[in-house]
């Protein structure tokens, strides 16, 4: 049995605590948070100790696994404690609040021999999979461009707080959503980014809620998104371009491709995710997570956290943010 705690009880925490709820060989021995009703409701539904800090908690308990799910500023002050107590860490994205953050984090890791994951889950959902497998296989020629949109409010009515401070959150949309953009770009496109550059618009605060970017990765193919958070329209749409093909994603909805004839088809929605399970990318994530416990593999690792933090500070100093 893997004992696992999770510290910060908002809104990751609970779609966490639904994907470990249906694995046999785990057990939440314990949650925390400041906010002691949010962390008494959680402990009774999952029958774990309450904590209302971090450090008391560690004291207490026998732990494998602290699953981090605090809010970005709070991530480099946790994982070096739950580092320095010997736990193994999961630690939410984005990784930390800048890069110097998230390399304390791997060295703080290392220093204690313990593994670190980041919860960078493109790599777990159902239309990307099947995108990288797709691209793989060469069915529709080879991939040249990549181009997200996500249009939405951002802030939305049930964000957190903290999200539009960037002491605490690290940055705009760019920083939030972005950070899922640049994972699902890279590991479709199987590449690294080697120049990125970008125009923000600070609407609200010292946060950006607008990021027209553009990436060049090491294998040539060229990545763009839009992230416009003040839109009263949401979309999220991911095209492909192939050199005999395109391949349409509508996360967590559907993909849909075409060959020369421009005659899109079905590969997959969201009914096929259902059924077979896929769609709960959550426990596919955690599922890897407690495996490696065993295999001391982590397949996204502290470095690739960091990684994607300094693309982020790329755009960032392209677009003039200090
Ligand atoms: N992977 C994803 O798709 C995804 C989705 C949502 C959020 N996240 C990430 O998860 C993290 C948390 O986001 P959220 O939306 O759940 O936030 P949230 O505000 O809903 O929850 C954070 C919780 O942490 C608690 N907290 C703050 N400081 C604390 C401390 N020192 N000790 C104990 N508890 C403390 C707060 O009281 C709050 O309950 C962020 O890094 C966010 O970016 C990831």
């Amino acid at each position: 049995m893997t004992n696992v705690a999770i510290i910060g009880c908002g809104k990751i925490a609970n779609s966490h605590v639904q994907a470990l709820a249906q694995m046999e060989d785990v057990r939440i021995a314990a949650v925390c948070d400041l906010n002691e009703v949010k962390c008494r409701q959680l402990a009774k539904k999952v029958g774990a100790e309450a904590y209302t800090s971090y450090e008391e908690m560690l004291e207490s308990e026998r732990l494998q696994l602290a699953i981090i799910c605090l809010p970005p500023a709070f991530h480099g002050e946790c994982a070096r404690y739950c580092a320095g107590k010997g736990v193994n860490i999961f630690l939410e994205k984005p990784m930390g609040v800048d890069a110097a953050d998230c390399r304390s984090i791997i060295d703080a890791c290392k220093a204690n021999g313990v593994m670190l994951w980041v919860g960078h889950m493109q790599r777990y959902s159902m239309e990307n999979r099947i995108a990288r497998e797709l691209v793989e296989s060469g069915e529709y020629g080879r991939l040249l461009a990549i181009n997200e949109v996500r249009t939405c409010g951002y802030p939305g009515p049930n964000s957190p707080e903290w999200l539009m401070k960037r002491e605490i959150s690290g940055g705009g949309i760019m920083y939030n959503f972005g950070a899922h953009t640049l994972d699902m770009i890279k590991y479709i496109s199987g590449s690294r980014v080697v120049l990125a550059e970008s125009s923000v618009n600070f609407s609200s605060g010292d946060s950006e809620n607008v990021a027209i970017g553009f990436l060049k990765l090491e294998n040539g193919v060229s990545a763009t998104f839009n992230l416009v958070g003040s839109c009263s329209v949401n979309r999220y749409e991911i095209v492909l371009y192939l050199t005999e093909g395109e391949i349409r994603i509508k996360p967590r909805r559907s993909i849909v491709a075409c060959g020369r004839d421009g005659v899109f088809q079905k590969i997959a929605d969201a009914e096929d995710a259902e059924a077979s399970r896929d769609k709960n990318w959550q426990y596919l994530q955690l599922r890897d997570v407690i495996d490696s416990l065993k295999t001391g593999e982590a397949k996204v690792t502290g470095e690739y956290g960091l990684e994607i933090i300094e693309n982020i500070e790329s755009l960032y100093a392209s677009a003039g943010r200090k």
